[in-house]
């Protein structure tokens, strides 16, 4: 049976003018809330769930929540619904599956991705939507760069980021001739460049850029050519599943001892229980390491394995630090979503209290955050040093409005 409910003309008058009165009395009910029933804040995770990244995407998703949970479940003092979609890392599905978190679910907040490809789509329908955006690992140059704007935000890095200080660090070891190699897509060919900028400019020569397709992990032919070439280092970025599997063929092909591997610390990080033996030893840049000595981390650490009985890793902070900074806007408009220009201040201005130490948003909205140089030993990425402090990735192009 189909039920209405008949407000009689003068509930009505009474009703809006209770509004009316609230509104101007400055009382905080934010626009979009229904009398005596506030409004969950809605927020769209758009992650891989399957595939190469499948426990990247999941880090973020469990590392989110508990940034949610330890705020009583609320953001900005509302209840948090979600609505999640696998992404796949499937560019060609990307732009679906971000259109219709923003229209069919009508989210508050994209919160997305992982994948390079598929978090430029996220950035379009962003751009095109004015729809609130949060990247929580991503780290396509263009979205912090040329495609910047006041509702896109990153917790994560750009790719040149972690890459760019491996070039240098490379260099000050007397290392003159280097070989890359990657998966052939934005995120692999931007740590590639972020990486030769670093070593040329200090001194090295990269002699050869090697490419496999994303996410092939035909890894042999490489390496054999890798063998041939006798460079005195190789540079790599690979991820996930892909970089579980290359750790161990470069292990398994006796290269270890000949010929230095060093890479953006995806390489390692959330990969060591599957990679054992073969990772042991191998240094990588990134912003974050395992045993990072701060209250913050610890406290985090141990709140995360008892949540997920899993060790948290980069991804797991990054997610956490997309909770943390959309807590803070929100918190700063009392959940008032509408009120975009103090929401989208308090995000550019906060600082964000992290597992990886306090950082902060560049212009660009993307981390100016401290680079560490890891070692792997055992199951953890030790700390061995700081390759560049408060790094800002250059944000070529952006010009925010
Ligand atoms: C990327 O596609 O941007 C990416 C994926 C995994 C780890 C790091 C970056």
């Amino acid at each position: 049976m189909k039920t209405t409910t008949r407000l009689g003309r003068r509930t009505l008058l009474k009703t809006a003018g209770a509004t009316a009165a609230l509104a101007s009395a400055g009382t905080l009910v934010p626009a979009g809330f229904a009398i005596g029933q506030a409004a969950k804040v809605k927020i769209g995770l758009m992650l891989p769930y399957t595939g190469t990244f499948a426990q990247l995407g999941q880090a973020i998703t469990d590392s989110f929540k508990l940034a949610v949970e330890q705020r009583g479940g609320k953001l900005g003092g509302r209840e948090v619904e979600y609505a999640v979609v696998d992404d796949e890392s499937e560019p060609a599905k990307a732009p679906e599956n971000a259109n219709k978190l923003v229209t069919r679910d009508k989210v508050d907040f994209l919160v997305g991705t992982v994948h390079s490809g598929v978090a430029m789509a996220m950035v379009k329908v962003a751009r095109d939507t004015d729809t609130m955006l949060v990247i929580p690992n991503a780290g396509a140059d263009a979205a912090t760069g040329p495609l910047c704007a006041p509702n896109i935000f990153r917790t994560s890095f750009s790719n040149w980021q972690p890459a760019f200080p491996m070039g240098k660090v490379l260099a000050d070891r007397g290392i003159k001739r280097a070989v890359t190699l990657s998966w052939k897509y934005a995120a692999g060919e931007e740590s590639t460049n972020g990486f030769k900028e670093g070593f040329e400019k200090a001194g090295g020569k990269v002699v050869k850029d090697l490419w496999l397709p994303f996410p092939n992990v035909e890894f042999q032919p490489l390496l054999t050519e890798i063998a041939s070439l006798k460079p005195e280092a190789v540079y790599v970025f690979f991820a996930g599943g892909g970089a579980v599997k290359f750790v161990k063929d470069y292990h398994a092909a006796g290269l270890r001892q000949s010929i230095p591997l060093v890479g953006a610390g995806f390489l390692t990080d959330g990969t060591l229980q599957a990679q054992g033996e073969a990772a042991q030893g191998l240094e990588t840049t990134l912003h974050y390491g395992d045993r990072l000595d701060l209250p913050k981390n610890k406290e985090f650490r141990e709140a995360y394995r008892k949540m997920t009985n899993r060790e948290a890793d980069v991804y797991a902070v990054q997610g956490y630090d997309a909770g943390q900074l959309i807590a803070a806007g929100l918190d700063a408009v009392k959940g008032d979503v509408k009120a975009r220009k103090d929401l989208v201040k308090a995000m550019e201005t906060t600082e964000i209290d992290s597992p990886r130490g306090r950082w902060t948003m560049s212009k660009a909205h993307n981390p100016v955050q401290d680079i560490y140089l890891r070692k792997v030993e055992g199951m953890e990425n030790v700390v061995i040093g700081v390759a560049h402090k408060a790094l800002a990735d250059p944000a070529r192009g952006c010009k925010m409005t």
